[in-house]
């Protein structure tokens, strides 16, 4: 067989290498991003005949938020998707823009920046810490909950409220008043329950798969900051894959995130009828000066993170994406 014979063979046998994807990630299946990561295996397994195969690990069944991020770089799994507000303790500050209480009014002002070019700079920026970032998935927006409404600033005053490892939410609590806690997603329930914690800050779809209704007899909508997600995978195993292969997985991935993206906001509100169905738990809401009292309370939150970030990025999403 002659060079180039060989050349064609070994090439036509990379292509049809058997890939298994590992991905991994902390909510349940019943979530936005649960779901998106099923549809996502289905269309790989419809798209590549069962050759490549995607095995998704819910609920942080095989990596939580203490180690995740450091599997996917040792090549122990293939994907994951974080929330936003977990890469700023791995060296990349400006994904904690999105953790701004009241910066966003509403998804379609986080799409304007997720799928403009400040999402492209910040996918593009994964790259400093040997992730690839493919892509921006919604959950939602937070809702407060603790043993009693907290409306008002001085609701929060002394309460131990778990946040995610964000300096922008630990300064935002602090604002308020309360002690910020970080404690990994899949032990919040634990330590609500032990009084470890008294509160958290949850879109309703987690806090009911997570069962903290049974734990957390008050919910406040007080929908003050925003959650969502960055898909990224491992960069060796993405180059080490077949041009055809990635490019599949590209499309398999954005058709996903679409359809996760389009049902993020029903779910959501599905979960919310659920939720006041609940006869254990009380939901209240905030009227506009309560609304307006917090969003004062937390202005050394953006203090904080113009320091330790710089300006630019916030003016440009204020500029760029205004409500
Ligand atoms: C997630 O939705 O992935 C978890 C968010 C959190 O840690 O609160």
């Amino acid at each position: 067989m002659g060079a180039a014979c060989m050349l064609l063979a070994a090439s036509h046998r990379t292509a049809q290498a058997e890939v298994l994807i590992r991905f991994s990630h902390v909510v349940a299946d019943d979530t936005p991003k649960g779901q998106m990561a099923l549809h996502f295996k289905t269309l790989v397994a419809q798209r590549s005949g069962g050759r490549i195969r995607v095995e998704v690990y819910p609920d942080s069944q095989l990596y939580g938020d203490d180690d995740e991020m450091e599997a996917l770089r040792l090549g122990a799994v293939e994907m994951l998707a974080p929330s936003l507000s977990k890469f700023g303790t791995v060296g990349i500050p400006e994904f904690e823009v999105f953790d701004l209480p009241f910066l966003f009014r509403d998804l379609a002002q986080v799409r304007c920046v997720t799928r403009g070019s400040i999402g492209r700079k910040l996918l593009h920026r994964l790259s400093r810490q040997q992730m690839v970032g493919l892509g921006f998935l919604d959950n939602g927006f937070k809702q407060m909950s603790a043993g009693k409404p907290i409306q008002n600033v001085q609701d929060f005053k002394g309460l131990r409220l778990r946040v995610q490892a964000s300096r922008v939410l630990a300064a935002q609590m602090r604002a308020l008043g309360a002690y910020p806690l970080v404690l990994p997603f899949g032990e919040t329930r634990r330590a609500l329950a032990a009084g470890v914690v008294d509160g958290a800050e949850n879109p309703v779809s987690n806090f009911l798969t997570q069962g903290l209704a049974p734990v957390q007899r008050a919910v406040t909508l007080t929908s003050h900051g925003y959650l969502g997600y960055a898909m990224v995978s491992n960069p060796r195993f993405w180059a080490s894959l077949d041009a055809a292969d990635r490019a599949m997985l590209t499309q398999a991935l954005n058709d996903a995130l679409d359809q996760g993206n389009r049902l993020s906001a029903d779910m959501n509100q599905q979960a919310l009828v659920t939720l006041r169905k609940d006869p254990g738990v009380q939901v209240h809401t905030l009227s506009p000066a309560q609304r307006d009292a917090l969003r004062l309370a937390v202005q050394p939150a953006y203090d904080d993170f113009e320091r330790r970030v710089g300006v630019s990025l916030l003016r440009q999403v204020q500029r760029d994406c205004a409500p």
